[in-house]
This record gives C-alpha cells, sequence and structure tokens, in this order.
C-alpha cells in the first residue's frame, strides 16, 4: 500500500449499477419528483403523507438492491487499510454496508432509519412510515421522518468530515455529478492543503477541473481496478 490516508466521497453513481435510481442523469429522480416537494423540511410539513411515501419507495428499492462490484472493491480497500480510509456517502443507501463496510460517513443520513421531528430520537425502520406509526421514546403519534437530511438542512458528521479533508492524501469522488454542496467542495478543501485528487465518473462532474485525474465509465469497473491497482 503507497498510500497514506485516503478519503472517498461516494454518490448515486456507485449505486446506478444495483439498480437504484440517480438524481440527475437522464430520468433522474428530480426530472420525476418535484424537489421543494418531497425533500425539504417545508415539503414535509405541507404535505407528510406525500414525503412518507416518496420515502417508503425509495427505501424498498434501496433496501431490496445488492451492492455491486465497486462497493465489494471498496470494502476490500478498507479491509486493506483499516482506519487509514474514511468513507463519506451522499447516499441514503446501505448498499456499502451490504458489502462488509465498517465505518460509512451518511452525510445524508439513511433510509433504513426513523427520526421523531419532536424529540429527535432515531431508530431503524425498514417497512412503510404511517401518520398512525407512534415514537417509541415519546409516544408521539404521526411525528416520524425519514432520518435523511433535507435541502435547507445541515448535512451530518461535517467536522468529522472537515478533519478528515484536512490531513488526507488522496481524496477520491466516486459516481457524483457535484451538483450539491458542501459534498461538491471537499476536493477543494482537500487540494488546498495538497491532497492529491482522483476522479471515477461516468461522465465529468461539475467540479471536474479541480481533479488531478478523471477515469470515466461505470463504477462497477473503475473501481475494482483502481483498488486492485492500490493494493497490488
Ligand atoms: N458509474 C459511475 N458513475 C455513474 C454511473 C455509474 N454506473 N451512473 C451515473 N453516474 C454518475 C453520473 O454521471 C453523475 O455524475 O453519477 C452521478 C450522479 O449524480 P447525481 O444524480 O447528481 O447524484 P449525486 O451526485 O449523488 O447527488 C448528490 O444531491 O439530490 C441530492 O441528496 C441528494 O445525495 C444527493 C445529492
Ligand atoms: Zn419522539
Amino acid at each position: 500500500m503507497k498510500s497514506g490516508r485516503i478519503v472517498i466521497l461516494t454518490g448515486a453513481g456507485i449505486s446506478a449499477e444495483s439498480g437504484l435510481g440517480t438524481f440527475r442523469d437522464v430520468g433522474g429522480i428530480w426530472t420525476q419528483y418535484d424537489v421543494a416537494e418531497v425533500a425539504t423540511p417545508e415539503g414535509f410539513a405541507r404535505d407528510p403523507a406525500l414525503v412518507r411515501r416518496f420515502y417508503d419507495a425509495r427505501r424498498e428499492n434501496a433496501l431490496a438492491a445488492s451492492p455491486n462490484a465497486a462497493h465489494h472493491a471498496l470494502a476490500r480497500l478498507e479491509a486493506a487499510m483499516g482506519d487509514r480510509l474514511t468513507l463519506i456517502t451522499q447516499n441514503i443507501d446501505t448498499l456499502h454496508e451490504a458489502a462488509g463496510h465498517r465505518r460509512v460517513w451518511h452525510m445524508h443520513g439513511r433510509i433504513d432509519r426513523a427520526r421523531c421531528a419532536d424529540c429527535g430520537s432515531v431508530t431503524p425502520w425498514a417497512g412503510p412510515m404511517t401518520a398512525e406509526d407512534t415514537c417509541g421514546d415519546c409516544n408521539a403519534v404521526g411525528r416520524l421522518r425519514p432520518d435523511v437530511v433535507w435541502f435547507g438542512e445541515m448535512p451530518m458528521m461535517l467536522e468529522d468530515i472537515a478533519d478528515a479533508l484536512a490531513c488526507a492524501d488522496l481524496f477520491v469522488a466516486i459516481g457524483t455529478s457535484g451538483a450539491v454542496y458542501p459534498a461538491a467542495g471537499f476536493v477543494a478543501d482537500a487540494r488546498v492543503q495538497g491532497a492529491k485528487t482522483l476522479e471515477l465518473n461516468l461522465e465529468r462532474s461539475d467540479v471536474t477541473s479541480l481533479f488531478d485525474e478523471t477515469r470515466l465509465g461505470p463504477a462497477s469497473d473503475l473501481v475494482p481496478r483502481w483498488v486492485d491497482e492500490l493494493t497490488g
């Protein structure tokens, strides 16, 4: 292993070959749904049933999907590197975990958890979410929401992420369009302290000019090849 500390950021593109939709590709999720209606606190306040139905469908798809060769390759890399590898994902699916990845930082939350909008308690949640569901901690009824980060809300683990980027030797973005901040800014944060940067994506991202190297192709092909290069 010739590299020091590696920070990886994944996006919807790494789960595309597992059958989960991306957001901004042709036919992507945001071409089918209005973000404001289904992925903002205002949308949830206006029509909680619509928001729950939107995430029920994504939860069902995510939990029925299987990790692909890219997820497995990153789990292999973590086994070889231990805590010198930090994996940050924008994805709310748990395909990294399903591939055996042990330490996954979900900066946009997870679809397999519910959060009480009143007391904030978080519990595992595999099925549909309804207005009748009760919080196990504060007994509020109909106040459960998916434990995901909506537009206008603060992403999770940003301090830990900043610390990891500050001491990364290599930053790698996989399957993300670089369209949404703060995630799209991570490459600049890594560069400013001297990290090398690598983009593995189906097409060039909005921040592709900030990467030392961009490799274009499907993640299930690029990621195992890259991991094999690193682990020999
Ligand atoms: N292999 C590699 N990359 C792929 C593949 C694939 N098989 N298929 C698609 N891609 C790339 C696309 O070219 C695109 O650049 O994945 C990227 C997906 O971009 P988006 O759909 O914008 O997804 P993402 O970058 O994860 O979105 C970031 O935006 O809507 C919010 O919270 C949501 O976490 C999401 C965030
Ligand atoms: Zn509660």
